[in-house]
């Protein structure tokens, strides 16, 4: 990536995405959601855009139902993609999804069949970034609680700072929603994380459950959630009810720099381009002086036209 403004380009990227609702044998969801196909647009997208993630992280609702097999379809399709693009996968529990499934259809990993599972939490260090995935599901319930015991692990890793920092992965976002419904499945007593999370080296927090792209503050700490791949929440409507759409998915991009983090927003669907510039032309602006490339490109008066610059 060639630097035209003050910054260089990131340390590196992370792809967000969230909600998937894989089914086990098939993939309609409400008669007009196909949701492998949805996923498969948008990692496609991912794909072909050249981003280069150095890891995809799925907040979790994985699976819709929690299926054996909608974890095996879902692995089927980011797998092989994944793999292409040499990028890590990270997988975050929602309250849609069932621990010992998810551990043993994404993970390869098993516990004994008398065993309550464990709660998935992991560490990952992705070139000096570290990402905490906590897992916020309740087993039996729709809403997001932290026991004692995850959020004194998290402390214990939070004590020492990682070389580029962490990001926090976890469904239930710790910001308030205005979908009404939807408060009742919040992440309870958000003040016991605030807590723990507070001074340490987390930059960022990566969340899902409310299906539609929105951020905020928590503890000082940035928020982003990713809208859902499968169909989304309309959050500008007349009802504080619930309003589900076939339409409106995306994807984030996560930008890690030394002193920010930019999250940005990918729509994903069949839109028509109207405009847009040539690599040569982007090259040809890079040669430039900075004062001439505000004078060609930044300028009302720019002696340049599009041509000029192309052919420069
Ligand atoms: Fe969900
Ligand atoms: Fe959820």
């Amino acid at each position: 990536m060639m630097q035209l403004g003050q910054y260089p380009a990131p340390t590196l990227v992370i792809a967000h995405f969230s909600d998937p609702h894989f089914r086990g044998d098939d993939d309609g969801m409400f008669g007009v959601i196909d949701t492998r196909a949805n996923l498969v647009a948008a990692l496609d997208h991912l794909e072909r855009s050249g981003s280069a993630p150095k890891a995809i992280v799925f907040t979790g609702d994985l699976a819709d139902l929690g299926e054996p097999g909608a974890y095996r379809r879902l692995r089927a399709s980011v797998e092989p993609v994944a793999n292409r693009m040499g990028t890590r996968l990270i997988w975050v529990m929602g309250n849609h999804d069932e621990r010992a499934a998810f551990r043993r259809e994404l993970l390869d990993e098993s516990e004994p069949v008398e065993t309550e599972p464990a709660p998935h939490d992991r560490v990952y260090d992705i070139d000096g970034l570290r990402i905490v995935v906590i897992d916020t599901t309740v087993p039996g319930y729709h809403h997001g609680e932290l026991s004692d015991a995850q959020l004194d692990w998290l402390a214990g890793v939070l004590a020492s700072p990682a070389p580029l920092g962490t990001l926090l992965a976890m469904h239930h976002p710790p910001i308030p929603t205005t979908v009404e419904v939807m408060a009742i499945l919040e992440l309870q007593r958000q003040d016991r994380l605030a807590a723990v999370v507070a001074g340490t080296d987390v930059r960022g927090i990566l969340a899902g459950h409310l299906h539609y792209s929105t951020h905020g503050m928590f503890a000082g700490i940035p928020v982003s959630v990713a809208a859902a791949s499968c169909y989304t929440i309309d959050v500008a409507t007349p009802s504080t009810a619930l309003s589900g759409v076939s339409g409106g998915q995306s994807f984030s991009l996560v930008s890690v720099y030394d002193d920010q983090i930019v999250h940005s927003t990918v729509p994903v669907g069949d839109f028509t381009a109207v405009t847009g510039f040539t690599d040569a032309f982007l090259e040809n602006l890079s040669r430039m002086s900075p004062h001439d490339r505000l004078e060609a490109f930044s300028s009302k008066r720019s002696p340049y036209t599009v041509a000029d610059i192309e052919a420069l």
